[in-house]
């Protein structure tokens, strides 16, 4: 079939390899910016025998998620993710992900209901944990990053499942996502089946929680819980397998994301002491007035703090590439170049936040370019399109309510070495070196 890959540009690709080794020691959202900046809108690069397009440009991204999207799946996650993820809506196409996305309890749950439900719940699950974890007025150094991730998955555990999980599952859930990323998270290569007997035997354990959860529900669903299982659980037209993945999906597609937003806004306004007064001030002055109660609608009117979320997603956004793949015996056209079947098509939010050509002085945290509104195509954090993130109004929910039950409560303060140098791990993003701070009780 006559293609134009050669006629794009990229780097001269090496017998066999590609151009595979360019990524060895580097993160792959980092490899791919390197790539926008010296081959601009469109390139071309060889991972082995597997030909990818980044797309750096909005028209053309809005192209591949939008207005040409019967041309494209997603096939390169489901290699990597479905043994961890399963069926799940994630990673499905067609027909099939059109009954999943519809039928998805974030789809079928009625959400202003659900978040005023759910907000008492994370915020004494923050408190607690904070409470747990740094319960004195002197400074004490933690390593943030971790901490916020096995509290982002005890609020999930409550939220969603309407459980409390013990140490045994977030074991099973770091494992699974260990696993995910050895997978392709890394390098996008296809992975071997693991050979690890204990992913699998802790995947099942996992998988039985999860099934447990739903069963448990079924049966006791006329003492309705307020967690999304229980919301959702005699309306669905899901099986009980197709439950189990999707539930199981919002952990691994979300757990680590919640936690990396929370922690890039606290990284971020830590280093601008105006910006932690600002946020600071609007949160205290906003519970003071309230009387400390809170309800789900209150939260879109702090202005600020939701000037820093978008602020931080677009500095770091946790999930910064995703891949489409040219569907087999289409070809497509992008910028008048023909593109084969098969060929992977990187998009990354991660280069297009970080454009200069987009955005005025793109590395420099300003929570005051997010007063009007961007493009969905030059600011995309959660995906676009039809397929954009299920999960994004929860995401953002919790994110909001954990950053006001932190900052009301406690003062951070930087180790002097901290970076919020990012690592590509599992498809999400986080500090390479952890995130260290001193965590201080008010008084
Ligand atoms: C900061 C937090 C998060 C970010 C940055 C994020 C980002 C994304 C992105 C970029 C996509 C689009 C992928 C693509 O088009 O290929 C996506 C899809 C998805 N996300 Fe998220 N996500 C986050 C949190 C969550 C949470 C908390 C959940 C579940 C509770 C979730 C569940 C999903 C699912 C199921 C999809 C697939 C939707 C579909 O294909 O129809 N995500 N997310």
């Amino acid at each position: 079939m006559v293609n134009d890959l050669n006629l794009i540009p990229g780097p001269t690709p090496r017998f066999l390899l590609g151009n595979a080794l360019d990524f060895v020691g580097t993160s792959s959202h980092i490899k791919l910016y390197e790539y926008n900046r010296e081959y601009g809108d469109i390139m071309r690069f060889w991972l082995f025998n597997q030909a990818n397009i980044l797309i750096n440009d909005p028209t053309l991204i809005e192209q591949v998620l939008v207005s040409d999207r019967d041309l494209y799946y997603k096939n390169a996650p489901r290699k990597a993710a479905k043994p961890v993820m399963g069926d799940s809506l994630f990673l499905s196409n067609d027909k099939d992900w059109e009954f999943k996305r519809n039928n998805h309890p974030f789809s079928v749950a009625q959400l202003d209901k659900y978040f005023e439900q759910i907000l008492p719940i994370i915020r004494e699950t923050t408190k607690n944990y904070l409470e747990q974890l740094q319960p004195s007025t002197t400074p004490k150094p933690v390593e943030f990053f971790s901490e916020l991730v096995k509290l982002s998955f005890q609020i999930f555990g409550l939220t969603i499942l309407g459980s409390v999980t013990n140490s045994g599952y977030f074991d099973a859930f770091s494992m699974m996502m260990e696993e995910m990323d050895k997978r392709g998270g890394q390098q996008f290569l296809p992975y071997p089946l693991s050979l690890n007997p204990k992913f699998w035997l802790q995947r099942q354990q996992w998988n039985n929680f999860i099934e447990d959860r739903i069963h448990q529900s079924q049966k006791n669903f006329k003492e309705k819980g307020v967690d999304l299982l229980s919301s959702i659980v005699q309306d669905t037209a899901l099986s009980t397998a197709q439950l189990r993945d999707e539930l199981s999906t919002t952990f691994t597609a979300g757990t680590r994301n919640v936690a990396e937003a929370v922690a890039a806004v606290l990284f971020l306004c830590s280093k601008d002491s105006e910006a932690m007064q600002k946020l600071k001030s609007e949160i205290t002055l906003f519970l003071a007035e309230h009387n400390n109660e809170i309800y789900q609608e209150d939260i879109s009117l702090l202005r600020y703090l939701d000037l820093v979320v978008k602020e931080a997603l677009r500095l770091y956004p946790a999930v910064p590439l995703f891949i489409r793949e040219v569907l087999p015996g289409k070809v497509a056209i992008l910028r008048n170049y023909k593109i084969p079947e098969k060929t992977q098509i990187f998009i990354s939010s991660w280069a297009l936040h970080h454009n200069p050509k987009y955005w005025e002085n793109p590395d420099a945290f300003m929570p005051e370019r997010f007063a009007g509104s961007p493009s969905p195509f030059h600011y995309f954090p959660f995906g676009a399109g039809p397929r954009q993130c299920i999960g994004m109004a929860f995401t953002i929910f919790c994110t909001k309510v954990m950053l006001m039950t932190i900052l009301s409560q406690y003062s951070l303060e930087l180790e002097p070495d901290t970076s919020f140098d990012t690592k590509y791990f599992s498809g999400t993003i986080m500090p390479r070196q952890g995130f260290k701070i001193q965590l201080k009780k008010n008084q």
